[in-house]
């Protein structure tokens, strides 16, 4: 089933997870210095999505299909060339320089609010600065392209045109989703693709846009962990992501951050 809002019941509960994964992120940002752990992250916002948002941390224990181990922690830390689904670690403390992406998926009422975004750990490098820019400016362009009669297609395209322009290469075995009771619902929002094709978009539809993009080649191989995503060639990668819902004339990002214009 296609994740399709329909009843003002609905919407209100989409825009309320939506907004509190926003907060978790608004939150978080003070603690992001050197020294810190992708644990003490992780513990962090754990007790804030539980103790004072009153909500569920919707990677915890989750799998997403038989025979896969479900996910240990309650958000995921993607630190560096690890392009998503880190898994938070007391082994993995952050010095100045690195870069990470923080992930947030909560459950408020029954529905999910999905959203990323990266973080710099002290001094970012000139590549860390620009690749994380153009990371945001893909996920800003995907989201400007959707209104009702667009296809999936013209949000992968605007995605691929802007980051391949500056020589970074977008990975294809991840992509957004549909979202709403069901945290990964079709249909798939994959962030490359050719304009005017693929599922027309209509007016009600929530999903997520998160495009992941490589400093150098696009391939990805996943660790004996069988979560951690990490580039093949160890260079860097960056994620954004935004739930949205589809309006009658564009789109509403429902995890908007306080940062953020539109
Ligand atoms: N939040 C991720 C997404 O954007 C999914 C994480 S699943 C987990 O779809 F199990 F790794 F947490
Ligand atoms: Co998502
Ligand atoms: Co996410």
């Amino acid at each position: 089933m296609t994740a399709k809002v329909t009843t003002n019941i609905e919407i209100d509960g989409m825009r309320t997870a939506g907004r509190l994964a926003a907060e978790v992120l608004e939150m978080i940002e003070e603690h992001i210095i050197p020294g810190i752990t992708t644990e003490d992250i992780d513990k962090i916002c754990h007790s804030y999505i539980v103790e004072t948002l009153g909500c569920i941390p919707a990677p915890l224990n989750y799998s997403n299909g038989p025979g896969q181990i479900p996910f240990p922690k309650s958000i995921c830390t993607s630190v560096n060339h690890v392009v998503c689904h880190g898994i938070p670690t007391s082994k993995k403390t952050l010095k100045s320089g690195d870069i990470v992406n923080i992930d947030i998926t909560v459950i408020k009422n029954g529905f999910h609010g999905d959203t990323s975004k990266m973080f710099y750990v002290g001094t970012p490098g000139i590549l860390a600065k620009r690749l994380v820019r153009v990371t945001q400016e893909c996920l800003y362009k995907g989201i400007n392209v959707v209104k009702p009669g667009a296809r999936l297609g013209d949000i992968g395209h605007a995605i691929q045109k802007h980051a391949e322009a500056q020589r970074f290469s977008v990975v294809r075995e991840f992509c957004g989703h549909g979202i709403g009771t069901v945290f990964h619902d079709d249909p798939q929002i994959v962030h490359y693709g050719q304009p005017n094709t693929g599922l027309l978009i209509e007016e009600g539809m929530t999903f997520t846009i998160e495009p992941m993009i490589n400093a150098g080649s696009r391939n990805v191989k996943i660790l004996p962990d069988r979560w951690t995503v990490v580039t093949k060639d160890h260079k860097l990668s960056a994620q954004w992501e935004h739930t949205i819902m589809v309006t009658a004339d564009g789109a509403e990002v429902l995890t908007k951050r306080k940062d953020e214009g539109f």
